[in-house]
């Protein structure tokens, strides 16, 4: 009997709802799905994000990170039925719910302790309303290029449009290496 069915057979036994928790082989299947979509997300958005600093430098490669960023992320939400998104415990556009923030902070906490952005992700099942999700988070490191836009010696004509698109932004200040953010997925199981 394998364990799903045992798992059945035993929660009619004790006389419990019959609901089954996902089992190990659900869960690494849909957390290897999550990776494959931050994969997509960051592999589109870095593409048109340096193809946008080619042209025109810092100033016009915003609109990437403005637009097409969230853009990229609805998409990939569409095509799922996901939640996809980018989030920050220093954020520009989106903040961290508590769950996030934890993460978010964990991530910063392993980073001390010298271990790479690359290899840094968590996630967990979670109950949300009686049913249960995949909360998946990758973390996002600050490489060169990010500094442009996070640094802190950002261009002053640079820094004058990011304020002017968000009058509270946080996202500013990081050095190489740091953790910048995180791509946040949840998935019902
Ligand atoms: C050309 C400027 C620019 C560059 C370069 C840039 N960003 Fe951003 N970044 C932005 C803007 C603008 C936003 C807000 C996006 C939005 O409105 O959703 C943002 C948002 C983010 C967020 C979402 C969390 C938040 O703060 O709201 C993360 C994570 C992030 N950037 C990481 C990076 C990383 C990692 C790099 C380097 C690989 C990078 N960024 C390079 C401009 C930039």
């Amino acid at each position: 009997m394998n364990r799903s069915l045992l798992a059945l057979a035993l929660s009619l036994a004790m006389g419990l709802p019959a609901v089954q928790a996902a089992d190990e082989a659900t869960i690494n299947a849909r957390v290897a799905e999550h990776r494959a979509v931050v994969k997509e997300f960051g592999g589109t958005l870095r593409q048109e994000l340096q193809a946008a600093m080619k042209e025109g430098g810092p100033v016009n490669a915003i609109d990437i990170c403005h637009k097409r960023a969230p853009e990229i992320a609805a998409d990939l939400s569409g095509k799922t039925g996901w939640d996809v998104h980018r989030t920050s415990l220093k954020p520009r556009a989106k903040a961290p719910d508590a769950w996030e923030s934890t993460v978010l902070a964990k991530f910063d906490e392993q980073r001390a302790a010298g271990k790479s952005p690359d290899e840094m992700e968590f996630y967990e099942v979670v109950e949300n309303n009686g049913k249960s999700q995949l909360r998946y988070m990758k973390a996002l490191g600050t490489a060169a290029l990010c500094l442009n836009c996070h640094g802190s010696e950002v261009k002053p004509e640079v820094k004058a449009k990011i304020d002017a698109l968000y009058p509270n932004d946080q996202a500013i200040g990081y050095q190489e290496g740091q953790i910048r953010g995180a791509v946040s997925i949840s998935s019902p199981l």
